[in-house]
């Protein structure tokens, strides 16, 4: 194993990066260093299986993979969509499900079926814009926002919202619903495309481990 070059993995801070080493536990890949919760480290290794983690922001995982920064990323289809980096998606781990959807009061429904020109903020545009251009050919204004979506519509920003629907209680405490979906989300496992190619035996079986846990949960 001494002439193995580090495999680097850059996953998504949070909720995605926990859910992910849980999984990677379960295929023998572990990452000590990371179970401690002071750590200021930005990355950890594990020395044995020359494996090295980083955590990014979501949007960012994209970019690092892109240029060979890591390897290997994980973060969901909707920044994958969003960021159209030239990387490879190889996997569903079907985990951090969730559907992005055009919502907002009831009221608004009316106009999203008559194509009137309305405004549509979302952290998302160029989802948004796919999905109101190219799919419903519809001409909206779509403003981008960096989080808190929901209040948009709340406070008069925009008629409707374009946003991730996980349990719908962040709709439902603001009164509001979803209107239409736009498409279905998950976790997923994207690789560069260099190291697809230099790193194909370990990265394939890789794949095909998560392969066999996926299809016995
Ligand atoms: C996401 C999303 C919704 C919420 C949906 O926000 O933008 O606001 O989760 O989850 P729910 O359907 O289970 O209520 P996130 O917490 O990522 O923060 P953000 O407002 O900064 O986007």
């Amino acid at each position: 194993m001494e002439d193995q070059r580090y495999l680097t993995f850059a996953l998504g801070k949070g909720r995605l990066a926990k859910k992910t080493m849980e999984m990677f536990g379960k295929i023998g890949i572990t990452c000590e260093e990371m179970q401690d919760k002071d750590t200021r480290k930005l990355i950890f290794v594990n020395e044995d299986l020359k494996l090295r983690f980083f955590l990014a922001k979501g949007p960012d995982v994209p970019t690092y993979v892109e240029y060979g920064a890591a390897d290997i990323g994980i973060v969901g289809k909707d920044t994958i969509i969003e960021e159209a980096r030239n990387i490879y998606e190889v996997l569903d781990l079907n985990f951090g499900k969730c559907k992005m959807c055009v919502c907002g009061p009831e009221s608004a429904r009316e106009l999203l079926k008559h194509h009137e020109l309305i405004r549509v903020a979302t952290k998302y545009p160029r989802i948004a814009k796919n999905y109101f251009y190219n799919k419903k050919h519809q001409t909206v204004e779509i403003i981008k926002l960096n989080g808190s979506i929901e209040l948009a519509p709340i406070v008069g920003l925009s008629e409707v919202i374009v946003d991730i629907v996980e349990t719908g209680s962040t709709l439902r405490e603001n009164g509001l619903s979803v209107l239409e979906e736009v498409c279905s989300l998950s976790a997923r496992m994207v690789v560069n495309q260099v190291s697809m190619k230099m790193e194909n035996e370990r990265i394939t079986k890789l794949i095909t481990d998560l392969k066999s846990v996926i299809l016995a949960s």
